[in-house]
């Protein structure tokens, strides 16, 4: 099942040889005993913890996740690693076996149970060059540092100083960086002038790090099934959201049609005053609602005058793709929809030459905005997100 989980995923995601020999070998279901086989072999997200409101709190993370992280983690021999979020320790399993016995793992989680649970199931598969650490990552482990690497498997809001203190200066970090409600799992290594540069960033989501270090998401249920998820302090005015959904609506049609994903045009949206993510299911469209781009819900925006995201049709242009539209509700629900298609059009111009983005952490207040997708001022940090 093991070998089948992992082919499964080489299809499509290109794991280098050695990490698909590290996930072929490491017992997954030993890390997630109330699990079946079948759930632990499935290529998705197990929750192994919840809150007393069930949100998950606890979780081995999506193997497919868990390959491309490790591979843009560029492990080798007898590197030492500190892992922040050890959850039930099988992405610290797969590390200790990349690294090999002259190599060392720190892992460390925030819920005593969930350690000791990781520290149970790591002596069990007879991994023996990790340590489990019950404590708030945000402080890092200075005891065991400095670090040729270090990953975070939360979703950071910011770069705690420790991390960057306690890795080598030529070390490599992995974070799922948390921007305005976009993550991105993100490679970064340093310059000269101490400013972090993406060397890759692959698309994800994950459960926020808690702690010291944390800035919880906000839900806003705006509306039956509709809710608008804010994140790095953005303020919200709910009744006056509740009221713009209850409006009438403005759709456009592009006459972009979309067969992909589309990561990128997620970027071109998130200068936008409120700029947001909308969760909402298709099944909103029997109410006379657009149907938000993704299963999840989209991109979009929410101020005290509209609430907008991208939307999608099938056909009139061509049966098999979609095409791209904006919506908004409200009475600035024109002006909204405007704006959002302005963003879908530039995105379009620029899509044939750029293919990613490039993501900075300068010191705060430094770094050059001028031609950025999107700049974040964090606590400790300034992120900048440009074209690459
Ligand atoms: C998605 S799970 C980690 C998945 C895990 N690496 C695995 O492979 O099973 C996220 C974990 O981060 C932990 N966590 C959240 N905030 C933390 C913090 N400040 N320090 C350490 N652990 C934290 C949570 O308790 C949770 O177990």
């Amino acid at each position: 099942m093991r070998n089948a989980m992992v082919d499964g995923i080489v299809k499509w995601a290109k794991l280098s040889d050695a990490t698909a020999a590290a996930m072929r070998k490491v017992e997954r279901h030993r890390f997630v005993p109330a699990a079946t086989l079948k759930e632990a072999y499935t290529d998705d997200t197990v929750v192994t913890r919840r809150d007393e409101a069930g949100i998950a709190t606890s979780s081995a993370s999506a193997p497919w996740l868990q390959g491309m992280m490790l591979d843009q983690l560029e492990l080798r021999p007898g590197m030492t690693v500190l892992e922040i979020g050890a959850g039930t320790g099988v992405n610290a399993g797969y590390v200790t076996e990349l690294v090999g016995p002259s190599g060392h793992v720190t892992t460390i989680d925030i819920q005593p149970d969930v350690a000791e649970d990781a520290r149970t199931a790591l002596a069990l598969t007879g991994a023996t060059n990790v340590e489990v650490i019950c404590g708030d990552g945000e402080y890092g482990y200075p005891a065991n540092a400095p670090y040729d690497r270090v990953i975070a498997t939360a979703g950071a809001w910011d770069i705690p100083e420790h991390w960057v203190e306690q890795l080598k200066p030529d070390g490599l970090m992995v974070v799922p960086l948390r921007m305005n409600g976009l993550t991105r799992s993100v490679a970064f290594t340093r310059d000269e002038h101490g400013v972090w540069h993406s060397k890759s960033a692959v698309n994800c989501g994950f459960m926020p790090v808690r702690g010291d270090g944390e800035v919880i998401e906000t839900n806003v249920q705006i509306a039956k099934d509709v809710v608008v998820r804010i994140d790095d302090g953005q303020d919200l005015d709910v009744e006056a959201l509740k009221d713009a959904i209850a409006d009438s609506g403005e759709v456009e049609w592009t006459g972009i049609l979309i067969d992909a994903p589309l990561d990128l045009l997620d970027f071109y949206m998130a200068d936008m005053d409120g700029f947001c993510r909308i969760l909402a299911p298709p099944s909103i469209a029997e109410r006379g609602l657009a149907e938000p781009m993704n299963g999840w819900g989209s991109m979009g925006a929410a101020t005290p005058d509209a609430v907008g995201y991208l939307t999608k049709r099938y056909g009139p242009l061509h049966p098999k793709l979609y095409e791209l539209g904006t919506c908004a509700y409200g009475p600035q629900a024109q002006a909204m929809v405007d704006e959002l298609t302005k963003r879908v059009y530039a995105w379009d111009r620029a899509r044939k030459s750029v293919t990613g983005v490039h993501i900075e952490i300068h010191p705060s207040g430094q770094g050059d905005t001028a031609d950025a997708l999107m700049t974040i001022d964090k606590r400790h940090s300034r992120v900048i997100v440009r074209p690459a």
